[in-house]
Formats: C-alpha cells, sequence, structure tokens
C-alpha cells in the first residue's frame, strides 16, 4: 500500500483488545458517514469526491495554468487556512530546496495574515515582475484575505488597468460572498468551492489545484492518489484500514491522558504539510473543550531542541512518525584521507540512510522516554503519495472527531476573536461590544 501504518513500538501502551473493542462503534460512525447521517454531513463531498470525473476541472486549469506560465513571472495566492494551507503544503513538500520548481511560475502567498510588513514588502517584491492573481475564500467574506486582495486589487487596477480583470482568478461559492458578487461585477473568471466541500477538506479541489498546477506540479497524479486512497479505506474493519486504526489508535491514548500528538518529519520540505496536518485535526478536535493538541516537529533539527522536553520532559505527549521511503535526492559521504572529523565509519552510506537510521533510533529512544510512537511509512515523496496520504488523513480525522463526539467539519471557536477584533475596529453594528472591550482593555 502506498502508506502504511506501523504500530510495531505501540505494544506497551495500546493492545489490539483495546483496538478491537472499538469495532462495533467504529463501524456506526463508518455507516453514518457514508450514508450521509452523521453529524456534519453536509460537509462530507470530500468523501466521494475524488472517486467522481474530474477531467473537465483538471483541463480548464490546465488552460488556466498555460495562460499563467505565458504572461506572469507570479501567482499571487491569496486566502487563509484551508484556503491556502493545502496547496502550500504540496508545493514545498514537492518543490527543489533552491529555486523554483523549472515547470511552474514561482508562486507566493498573501491574506493568511495581517502583517503591514508582509503586505508591504510583497508589493515592493512584485513591482516589475507580471502578475497574475488567485483569490480564494469559500465565504467571500474573510477579513484577512479580503484585506489582502483590497491591497493587491488596488495594485492590479493601476497597473493593468481594464486587462487586470484578465488577470485575477475567483475560487469561491457558486452564489453566495462579496467575492462572488465582485467577480460577476468585474468579471472575473472563477472556480467553484462545491457546498459540501470544508475549507480544510478542500485542498483536492480547485482551492488547492490551481495553486499547485501553476506551481508545476502534477495535479492529475494528486488525484489519482487520493483516488486510489478513497478505494482502499473504504472498510469499516479496523484491522483492514490503517485510517481508522490510526484514528481509534490516537482516542485510546486521548483517553490514557496522552492529550497531545506530535507529527514528526524527517524532510525539512514537509514543514507546511505539518501546517496543514494540525490545521486538519486542530480545528476539526478542538471543540467543546475536548481535543488532542496537534503539534509537529521537524527533525534532526528539532532533536536538537524541543527534542530534550520530547525525550525526558512532562509525559503526555504521543508522536506519529511521517516517513517518506524514497526521496528523489540523496548524496553519498565522501573519503577523506586525514579524516579530521572522524567520519570515514560513514562513507558509503548516503545522507538520507544516516537520516533513516537516525529515525529508528529516535522512535526507540522515544519509547523508552515514555512516548507512544506510532509509524506511519510513505513509499515515495511524489503527487501520486501525498494525495493518498492528504486523504488518509481526512478519512481519519473525520473519524477521529465522530469517535471523540464532536462535528469534525465546524469551527465555532474560531468567531471569538473575529468579534472581538471587529468590536475594537468599531465595525458598524459592534458599538455596544465596542464600548466593554475598551473598558476592560483599560482595566
Ligand atoms: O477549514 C475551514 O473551513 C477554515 O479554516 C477556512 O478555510 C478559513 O477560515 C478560510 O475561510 P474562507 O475560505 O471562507 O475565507
Amino acid at each position: 500500500k502506498p502508506v502504511a501504518l506501523h504500530t510495531n513500538l505501540l505494544k506497551e501502551f495500546v493492545t489490539d483488545s483495546q483496538i478491537n473493542h472499538y469495532q462495533d462503534h467504529v463501524s456506526k460512525l463508518h455507516t453514518a458517514m457514508h450514508e450521509r447521517m452523521a453529524e456534519g454531513s453536509d460537509f462530507l463531498g470530500w468523501l466521494d469526491n475524488p472517486l467522481e470525473d474530474h477531467s473537465e476541472m483538471l483541463k480548464a486549469i490546465q488552460n488556466v495554468t498555460d495562460e499563467i506560465k505565458k504572461n506572469a513571472d507570479v501567482l499571487i495566492v491569496i486566502g487563509v487556512g484551508g484556503s491556502y494551507l493545502g496547496a502550500r503544503a504540496v508545493q514545498e513538500a514537492l518543490a527543489p530546496y533552491f529555486g523554483p520548481k523549472s515547470e511552474g511560475v514561482e508562486v507566493i502567498y498573501a491574506g493568511q495574515n495581517m502583517s503591514g510588513a508582509y503586505l508591504k514588502q510583497l508589493l515592493s517584491y512584485i513591482k516589475g515582475k507580471e502578475i497574475y492573481v488567485n483569490v480564494i475564500s469559500k465565504s467571500g467574506t474573510t477579513t484577512e484575505p479580503a484585506i489582502a486582495f483590497r491591497l493587491i486589487r488596488d495594485y492590479m487596477e493601476a497597473r493593468y488597468g481594464d486587462e487586470s480583470s484578465e488577470r485575477i482568478i475567483v475560487t469561491t461559492d457558486l452564489k453566495k460572498g462579496a467575492l462572488r458578487e465582485l467577480a460577476d461585477e468585474k468579471g472575473y473568471r472563477s472556480f467553484v468551492i462545491a457546498d459540501d466541500i470544508g475549507g480544510r477538506y478542500s485542498v483536492l479541489t480547485p482551492v488547492g489545484l490551481l495553486p499547485l498546477c501553476a506551481a508545476g506540479c502534477n495535479i492529475s497524479e494528486l488525484i489519482n492518489g487520493a483516488k486510489r486512497a478513497a478505494f482502499d479505506l473504504q472498510s469499516e474493519t479496523i484491522s483492514d484500514n490503517p485510517a481508522y486504526e490510526y484514528a481509534v489508535i490516537r482516542n485510546i491514548l486521548y483517553s490514557k491522558g496522552y492529550t497531545m500528538e506530535l507529527l514528526a518529519s524527517f524532510e525539512p520540505s514537509l514543514k507546511n504539510f505539518h501546517e496543514w496536518w494540525k490545521q486538519l485535526f486542530g480545528e476539526s478536535e478542538g471543540k467543546g473543550k475536548k481535543g488532542i493538541f496537534p503539534a509537529a516537529v521537524s527533525y534532526s533539527t528539532d532533536l536538537h531542541s524541543i527534542g530534550q522536553y520530547i525525550q525526558d520532559g512532562h509525559r503526555f505527549l504521543f508522536e506519529t512518525i511521517l516517513h517518506f521511503d524514497q526521496v528523489e535526492d540523496d548524496i553519498e559521504i565522501p573519503f577523506m584521507e586525514d579524516d579530521r572529523d572522524g567520519l570515514n565509519y560513514l562513507v558509503d552510506k548516503t545522507v538520507n540512510e544516516i537520516n533513516c537510521l537516525s529515525k529508528e533510533g529516535t522512535a526507540i529512544a522515544h519509547v523508552d522516554g515514555g512516548v507512544p510512537v506510532v509509524k506511519l511509512n510513505v513509499h515515495v515523496l511524489d503527487e501520486y503519495h501525498i494525495g493518498y496520504l492528504i486523504y488518509f488523513f481526512m478519512k481519519s480525522c473525520a473519524m477521529s472527531a465522530y469517535l471523540l463526539g464532536v462535528n469534525p467539519f465546524d469551527q465555532p471557536g474560531v468567531e471569538a476573536y473575529k468579534n472581538n477584533m471587529f468590536a475594537l475596529l468599531n465595525k458598524p453594528g459592534y458599538e455596544n461590544q465596542h464600548k466593554t472591550l475598551k473598558e476592560r482593555m483599560d482595566e
């Protein structure tokens, strides 16, 4: 299988009979999910989405990408949360460490923060470069991308005049939201985010696919990988469905007091994949005063910092080690006559082989230190396997949230900061809250 779950180091923390005990519960939730009877089932569109025919959409994305490549040096992707994390995760996982992928244009991101410095520097970075923009927001009303888009639209209109409407591509709801209205009014081309797919489950839709195609990724292979996963992970039986097994293990560990999960990788290009994974699990499970806190570490770098805590600090962590068996490049340790660094014992080994052994050593050390370790092995770091892995995590996350007793597809907690921010900014309609908050600030 393209992704395999290894639980050999877990025996002293989770037993087979504890896992099997969940089977009835998992079967019921599986049926409810697949028959669209589960909580939040209006947002289960991603479940069968990879199995559908996407040839028209892929063709449309390829056409726009060809045009972008012909006319632009840079594509600015504007979005926040699920509207950018997936694209950025896959793009960076597959890009070379230095310089852009030769098949693509440079893709940069905006609207994922409210840093004035970031936006000012972005506008000065794009001066003199040819630009296309893909603004992505399902609701079409999110403040961060709305601010970035206002600034960038202002720049595009000043720079390109009427031609700007050909260089701005919108990805949003079919009918609703300010962005849809603007797109219709200005004649921007648009891609649609299906009603039944929420932000953090949307990377395999035009939300992720257009930026990724422009960045030079093979999006058909990404979908093919997800399709294979949707096919492989259909069983309700835990022992036949590693996505469910992973969900069950997480829930057992949580019930035993392991309340934080560390996703650990040994390839630095996966840092933004970690961010996508953190959003997926954190926003899906962290509600009703429940949920595993998802965190991530990049090894071996972090073994020389937070690694001390993981090995030896307060015990409430478990670790999921994500490992890719084949990455494109590798290099051998050369022989040196003087051996002044004492590394000749490594001659003929590759750096990736050393990295891999450090992974095995780390896993055993962490188990010995009281950290349960699960391993997820992925065959190859490429589009197909990443597509598989994305679907694996989405299905696992939905089951895990259902096992926890929460709706995987809402995010009520996100509103609290927004309300306070709008009140402090004196947005019309927030006048009363403005006064109360000001008083609390000045206390
Ligand atoms: O997962 C989610 O639904 C959220 O993280 C959204 O993606 C995020 O808030 C951005 O929303 P929108 O696409 O409506 O701008």
